[in-house]
Formats: C-alpha cells, structure tokens, sequence
C-alpha cells in the first residue's frame, strides 16, 4: 500500500485468538470483533507511534472529554480477500482524507496520513484469516478518533486516541429497505456537522429513526432542515433515485456526507452510459414521479449496505410503492462495483488497493 513512509508499530500478539468461536456462515453485521486493533494516542501535542495489540476494553477516567463534549469522529471501510488470497481495499486514501475532514470540524489534531494507512496495512495483515470471502460479506473495518483528554470546560481536548477494530461481516440489511421522509426532525443544518462522520450525527438520528421503525419503516430519508422540501440523504447512506432512466442524486453540502460508494457510483454509471443527473430534487417531485409512472427506482448508497434497493416510501401518513422494474440500476451497479472491490473484475479506476 503506498503511503508517505513506512513506519515501525510495535505489534503484541493476542496468546489466545478467538476466531475458532466465530460462524464464519452466519455472519451478523459488526456484532464480533476480530483479534487486534491498532491503537495510537496523541498527547502533548503529538500523535505518538501506532501499536498493534490485542482488542481490549479501554479505560477512561468519567473526565475524559468525550464523555462530555462528544469529540468522535470514525470512518466505515471494507477489506476483501481474492482468490488468490490477497488483501484488497477499496479507495482506502479516501477514508483518510475524510478522517481529517471530520476531525478538524470537531477541533480534533489531524493525524498523518502515513499513520493510518501503514497501522491499516499491518494490522490487516495480522487480522488476514478474519477476512471473509463468502458472498456479501467482508471485514468491516472501523477507525475512530475521541477525546481521552479530561476536564469539565467545554473545550477541545488535549489528548486523543485513535484506534481501529475491524469485524467480520455479512450483509447490513437482509433485504429491499422501506423509507420515511422525514418532515419534522433534521440530521442536520448549514453550517453545522453533517459532512462530518462525527458520532453526534448518529445519536440524533436514533430517536426520529425509532419513530419511523414504530410506524413500520426500516430507515429515515433526511430533508433539508429549513424547509424539509428536498431530499437530502438516509441515516448512514446517500440516495440515488431513478426517473424514467435517468439517475438522479443530490449534490453533497455541509449537510451531507461525501459518500465513498456514491462517487464511485455516480463514475461506473456514466461509464455505463447511464444518464446522471446531480441536481436538488424537491419531494413533491419525486410523489409526482411515483403517481405518473416514472419512478422507476430508489436505493441508497454506502459501504456498508453497498447499494440498497428501496421498496417503498411514506410521506406526510401516505404509503408510495415502487414498481417492480426488470434488470434494475442497482443489480447493474451493485454487481460493477463488487467485482471490482472484490477483484472479479478489471478496476480501471486504480480504486482497488492490494495491501
Ligand atoms: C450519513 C452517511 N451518509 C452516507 C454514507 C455513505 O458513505 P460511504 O459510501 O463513504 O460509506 C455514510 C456511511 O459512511 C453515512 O454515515
């Protein structure tokens, strides 16, 4: 993997893995965690060396700032195996820079690119049997940033850790998703967090999330927060939409997250000759495409659901299907971008990384 150097991480071996405990057939999503993790802190102004040591429990003095003022940030990434058994990422740089996006939002200290992408390629390596290469699933790797540094005044931290722990997974969601468009409650606003992946974003979409689920949906489709008249992105997913047959979805903000998987979607769809369309798209709109016919499709994009099709939506107590369409986008796309994250296909992009 390339990176700026390559460092030396100290790497303590656990003396007793568990992966002999783990139904590598019936893999939940992110519910087991592998052997190790990397740890690295940063103190007195510094990020000192990253290690390697077994996964542990953490222990936190209930000053620690993060307790209080929230200062988290983490990213979702996925590692496969080919078959040839290599260890692939995809678009790994990305989630870094991103990282850093979200930690200087939140007044974190930005940590060295070199830092992150050799303690990922060493503790991949250490963690290669925990891969798996079944269908669908993959070692769902997590890297995250929080403040240890203690104090009861609301400001930044001076200390910080950074860790990555990874878990074997399957599919995040087992089947077609239904949607609530959100009217009242927002995940975010201009000028505020939204772009980051910082924790808070999450905590606040759980209560309306739980709303939703009570009324029988599996997922919130956010709206803006000033007039809750345009789309803007689902809890932890960005959304495409296809009328007639062109792709639409919306542009990125400071409200929303710059997913990964949508770039990389919005690519492989032009190249397929798909016709894309970035562009606001209000809800009224999209009720207007369902009653007349041309809503042919919705799904959400992201690492973890990679691309999840959308079965139906509710809006203001009505119900609006989608239609049953042949040979849709989403098996189209889905299919594109698996093979190339999985190296069943040519990446022309230069995305797939080998570790
Ligand atoms: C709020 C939100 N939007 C979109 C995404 C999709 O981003 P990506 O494709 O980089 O995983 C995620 C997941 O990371 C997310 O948490």
């Amino acid at each position: 993997m390339k990176s700026d150097t390559t460092m030396q991480i100290n790497i303590t071996r656990t003396e007793k893995s568990k992966i002999d405990h783990v139904d590598f057939n019936d893999l939940k999503f992110g519910q087991v965690f592998s052997d190790h993790m990397l740890v690295c802190d940063y103190e007195n102004g510094e990020w000192g060396s990253p290690e390697v040591v077994p996964y542990q429990p953490i222990s936190l003095n209930p000053s620690a700032k993060i307790f209080h003022y929230g200062q988290s940030v983490f990213e979702g990434m996925k590692a496969y195996k080919d078959a040839e058994n290599n260890i692939l990422l995809f678009r790994p740089l990305d989630n870094c820079k991103r990282l850093n996006i979200s930690s200087k939002r939140l007044a974190i200290p930005e940590l060295p690119e070199s830092y992150f992408m050799d303690g990922l390629t060493e503790l991949l390596k250490i963690e290669k049997d925990w891969i798996p290469t079944s269908e669908g699933s993959a070692l769902y790797i997590r890297p995250f940033i929080f403040a240890t540094g203690e104090g009861f005044h609301a400001s930044p931290a001076d200390a910080y850790k950074f860790i990555i722990a990874c878990a074997p997974s399957g599919p995040y969601f087992s089947g077609k998703v239904k949607v609530l468009i959100e009217e009242k409650y927002s995940r975010s606003a201009n000028g505020g967090v939204g772009f980051a992946k910082a924790g808070g974003n999450y905590a606040g979409q759980f209560y309306p999330t739980q709303l939703a689920k009570e009324k029988g949906y599996d997922q919130v489709i956010w709206t803006d927060d000033n007039t809750h008249e345009y789309i803007e992105e689902a809890g932890a997913m960005n959304i495409f939409i296809r009328i007639n047959d062109t792709l639409v979805t919306v542009p990125t903000s400071d409200r929303i997250l710059d997913g990964i998987t949508r770039k990389s979607i919005l690519e492989i769809a032009k190249d397929e000759g798909i016709d894309v369309e970035i562009r606001k798209l209000k809800v009224s709109e999209l009720i207007e495409a369902s009653k007349n016919g041309s809503l042919k499709e919705m799904f959400g994009t992201g690492t973890a659901a990679v691309i999840s099709p959308i079965s139906g939506f509710g809006f203001k107590g009505e119900d609006f299907d989608l239609p049953f369409v042949e040979n849709t986008y989403a098996d189209r796309l889905k299919k594109r971008i698996t093979d190339i994250q999985t190296n069943k296909a040519d990446d022309p992009y230069g995305w797939r990384v080998v570790v």
